[in-house]
Formats: C-alpha cells, structure tokens, sequence
C-alpha cells in the first residue's frame, strides 16, 4: 500500500456524475477501490450550464466514492466531452544530431514542432497524441528512442478545447475541493477502458453513446488517431418518446429501457404497452410501434458518424475492422444490430476491463469513461512519452503493467434481420442528409467510392 499511488477518474457527464477512484500499484496494475454515481446537474450536452448545481453533484459524487474507500480525494482527471472540441492532426519534425541514438528529449521536441500549430486564440490544446513515428523514412515505429537516425517525424493527433467551457469545467471541479490533474477527452477515456490487446493491433471505431453527446474516437493500433462528437444521444430519444405519447420525461425513460428497441424485430411482438398521458388519457402502443419510433433516432446517430468517419478517413468498412459501442446509450436493446447493418462491421458492446478490485460496481458501459480516467492516468504515470512501454496495449494480454482481461472478447457476429418495415420519422431531423447509396461492400458503388477517395493520390 505505501508505494501505491491513489488515482481518480471524474467523469461529468450529462445525465450522471461519476467518480472512480483507483489505487495503482509499483507494478502499474490498477484495483478500483471506490465508486460515487449521482444524477447529473447543470450540464447540457456535456457543457456546465449551471456552475452551482454542476458543483453540488460534483461533490456528492465524489463523497459516495470516499465513503466506499475510506480515502480523502483532493485531485482527479477529468472527462472533457467533445461538442467544444475541435480535432486535427498535424505533422512534426526533429533533426537528430549525427551518431547519436534518439532520446526522449527529441521526441518531445518532434511532438512540440507538430502542436505548433496556428490555432483560435478561443481553443487551448487538451492532448497532442504521437501517432507512429518515423525515422530516416522507415515508418510504423512506435518507439523511437534508443535508436539511431538523423531525421525523426511524427503525426500529431491535436485535440483542442474551447477556452470558456474548459473554464466552466475546472471551476466547478475546484469548488468542489478539487485539483484538475487532467483533462481528458471522454472518448478517448471510454476507448483505454474497454479495447482490448488485439483490437489494439488495429483500427477500431469507439462509440460512447451517452445522454447528451454521443463521442467517436477512432483508435489506430492503440492511438486515438480521430476523434469528434454528435451532439445527440439517447436522451434525444427519450425526449421523441415524451413527445409523441406525450407522458412525462422520467415515463417515457423507463419506457425505453424496459420495452424499446432499436430494431423494430427485437421488441417484444406480443407486448401491447398501456400509457396514460398527462391529461389522464390512456392508449396502448405496441412494444414493435415504440421501437419504430426509437429506430430513426438511432439510425440518424449511426448516420452523423458515418458521415464523419467517411467524411475525415474514408469508407469506414475500409478504414476499421470494427465497432466498439459503449456509454448508457449502448445498452438499448439492438443497437449493435442496427450499428452491424450501418456500419457493416463487426459490433460488439464495450465494458471497462483491464482493472481489478470493486469490478463488479464499475463493469457496465455507463462506466467506460469514469474507469478509462483511472487507466488513463495510470499509463501517463507509469511511462513517458515515446518509450517502448507506451506501445504496451493498456490492458489486456501481454500488458506489463495492467491485469489480463477477464473475459474474451465477444463480437456479435450474426446477420442483422432484415427491416423491411417503413418506420415513421416522428419529427424532422436536425440535419437532414440526402439519402445514402447501399453499402454493399461488393457493388460497384463502394469501389467508386474508394476511387473518389484516393483520386487526389494516384
Ligand atoms: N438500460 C438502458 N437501456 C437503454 N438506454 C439506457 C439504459 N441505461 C442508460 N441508458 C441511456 O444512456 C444514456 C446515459 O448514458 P451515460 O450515462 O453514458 O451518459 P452520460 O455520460 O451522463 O452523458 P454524456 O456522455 O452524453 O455527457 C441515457 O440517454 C439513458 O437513457
Ligand atoms: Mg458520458
């Protein structure tokens, strides 16, 4: 216990605060050994709206979480959700002088190059993430210190923040008797707790589908090599629901949870559904009704990512070998079916791994981030930049410094039904998008579209 170091995660999002603490040992394992979760308060798709309130919850969250450990929490790393970030990638040069091996000092200097970037007066950088480097040419290292060259260069995933959010965020945290350790970007949080050792390996798409933002992090052999954020997530949903059979918020919740589906056939067919409105009213709604009202709404969700996957890197079933959903969002029946048929990639469901202690009270997707904050900071502790142990995968197999995961991962493989239902689009819209060619990998329209994409380059 002496040598061990206390870590703690807060994670602020829209509908709940949660702080995880975690206790890292010498040996760099991580054991959660606390957990607060409170009802969120003054936020609104991830942005403080209310300092006062946001500050209460902070406060209550991470007093549940000291009364679990028994330990005074006085600093943490928190999550940052992307709606006022913006993401761009930039190049970095360092000369190495001649007959002498690369050290760490020209690595930092290779990535400052790279964040020198001009950027709005408004946005302060929150990570400046090494992709692989190269050295003389050689390219795909992921560790270049120790050895010899006389050109080092580098891409730079730049990850920055807008000034007066950021502000807002550091201010509640610090009344509520906190030090920021950190800032860091929610979906690069969710993405170090739930990938494992051979997604590590490869491109892999990480969802987080929250409340009120649903944030992407595309994570290439373990760097966040993209990131960006939807302002929507599943509280649009449910908010649809209130709207269209006009009961209260904390109904149509509940509603959703218990019967609703992203795939109409995944819902209940039997199951006729009784709902008294505000005015006393009551009309029944089938459960397969309730999720063609929930489909589109997810749909268009898949639909926002796509585009800006498509958009940024390319034909996303060409750029990644597969889909990691995660967040309270991600645990709505059907929604890896719908993301299989969307994205026409393996989908799976993420939940934090790698970590042992209370796992049980942090193992579901609503957990991804707050856990991902500890993991996070335990790796930036254990290991400076550019060092071979910061190639390690953060946990999973072959990691020296974090527990095998428990359980092998799971992909859900089988075909997605085929939706030949018209769902009704219950109101317009925020952005609408013309419609979409089918994306079958083998038609021509796909190839196409390789061609457009590479068209600048050959
Ligand atoms: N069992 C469930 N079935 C369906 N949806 C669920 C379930 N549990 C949670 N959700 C949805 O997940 C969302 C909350 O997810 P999460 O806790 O990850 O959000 P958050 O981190 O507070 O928000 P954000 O990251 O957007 O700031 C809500 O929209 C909620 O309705
Ligand atoms: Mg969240």
């Amino acid at each position: 216990m002496k040598d061990n170091l206390i870590t703690v995660g807060l994670d602020i999002g829209t509908t709940k605060i949660t702080t995880v603490i975690g206790e890292i040992a010498a040996d760099g394992s991580v054991d959660i050994i606390g957990e607060g979760t409170v009802p969120s308060e003054g936020i609104k798709r991830g942005a403080v709206v209310n300092l006062e309130r946001t500050t209460a919850a902070i406060r209550n969250s991470v007093a549940a979480a000291e009364r679990v450990s028994g330990v005074k929490v006085t600093n943490a790393y928190v999550s940052v959700a992307g709606n006022h970030a913006k993401a761009l990638t930039s190049h970095g040069l360092a000369a190495i002088r001649r007959s002498q091996e690369i050290t760490v000092s020209d690595v930092e200097r290779s990535i400052e190059n790279a964040r020198a970037v001009p950027l709005d007066p408004n946005f302060e950088v929150i990570h400046a993430i090494p992709q692989e480097y190269v050295v003389d040419g050689q390219e795909g290292i992921k560790s270049p210190v120790g050895m010899h060259g006389v050109r080092l260069e580098v891409d730079v995933h730049i990850v920055a923040g807008s000034v007066g959010p950021l502000a807002n965020l550091r201010r509640c945290v610090q009344e509520a008797g906190l030090q920021v350790r950190g800032l860091v970007l929610e979906s690069l949080a969710s993405g170090t707790a739930v990938l494992d050792a051979s997604e590590r390996d490869q491109t892999v798409v990480v969802i987080d589908m929250g409340g009120g933002t649903t944030d992407v992090g595309v994570f290439k052999r373990g760097n966040l090599s993209h990131s960006a954020c939807i302002p929507i997530g599943g509280d649009h949903v449910t908010t649809d629901l209130a709207q269209i059979l006009k009961i209260p918020l904390e109904e149509a919740e509940n509603v959703k949870r218990k019967y609703g589906a992203a795939l109409p056939e995944l819902a209940d067919p039997d199951l006729m559904l009784e709902i008294t409105n505000a005015s006393g009213s009551t009309h029944a709604i089938s459960a397969f009704d309730l999720s063609r009202i929930i489909k589109p709404r997810i749909a268009e969700i898949y639909g926002m990512v796509r585009d800006e996957i498509d958009r940024e890197l390319g034909p996303v079933e060409l750029i990644a070998s597969g889909v990691v959903l995660t967040g309270g969002g991600s645990l709505l029946r059907g929604v890896s079916e719908l993301a299989r048929e969307r994205f026409r990639l393996p989908v799976r469901v993420g939940r934090p791994r790698g970590m042992g202690g209370l796992t049980d009270i942090v193992a579901g997707p609503v957990h991804a981030a707050a856990v991902g904050l500890v993991l996070y900071a335990a790796q930036e502790q254990m290991h400076p930049v550019g060092t071979a142990a910061q190639a390690q995968p953060a946990n999973g197999s072959g990691s020296p410094y974090v527990r095998p995961a428990p359980t092998p991962i799971e992909y859900d493989l089988t075909p997605p039904p085929v939706d030949e239902t018209p769902t009704p689009t219950p109101k317009p819209a925020p952005t609408p998008k013309p419609p979409r060619a089918p994306r079958n990998p083998d038609e021509k329209t796909l190839v196409d579209k390789v061609k457009d994409f590479f068209k600048d380059w050959i």
